[in-house]
């Protein structure tokens, strides 16, 4: 089965005046097209700054992270937008909603922004998550 994302000894650092944090430490992943991958840990484990880093919101400290053979974690800032446009989808911990849209527009703003048909889009956006199709 093919590999659609690839993480090799990622770390990620944060710094607070002299403090430095190391959250995630040479981590290694493999998660493989069509599966469904869970990641479990205690409160403050790093999992948010590892799916922060993984979509291209959050560059690593160290390490890479390769989306099939592309190394995003080389793009530049004007790149990774682009990839988090064409190719993630991403639920937040916190509630980042748009007051000035709709809940139907915020749903399906990135659809908008990638150019796609209002129309088409809309159906989708209503529909329950357990009736969207994988790849649809
Ligand atoms: N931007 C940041 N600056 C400094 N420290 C941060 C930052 N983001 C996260 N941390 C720290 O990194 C650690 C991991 O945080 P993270 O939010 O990734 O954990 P989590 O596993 O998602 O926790 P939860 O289950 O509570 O959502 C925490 O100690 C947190 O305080
Ligand atoms: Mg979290």
């Amino acid at each position: 089965m093919e590999a659609i994302l690839t993480v090799r000894d990622l770390c990620k650092t944060f710094s607070n005046e002299s403090i430095q944090q190391h959250v995630l430490k040479n981590l290694n992943l493999q998660v493989m097209r069509g599966d469904f991958t869970v990641i479990m840990g205690n409160s403050g484990s790093g999992k948010s700054t590892l799916l922060y880093a993984l979509s291209g919101m959050e560059r690593p400290s160290l390490g890479s992270i390769c989306y099939g053979s592309e190394e995003i974690s080389r793009y530049s800032n004007d790149q990774l937008a682009l990839f988090r446009r064409r190719h993630c989808g991403f639920v937040f911990q916190q509630n980042y909603l748009n007051d000035t849209m709709s809940v139907l527009d915020n749903i399906m703003v990135c659809g908008l922004l990638a150019q796609k048909d209002r129309k088409a889009l809309a159906p989708k956006a209503k529909a329950r998550p357990w009736v969207i199709r994988r790849g649809s």
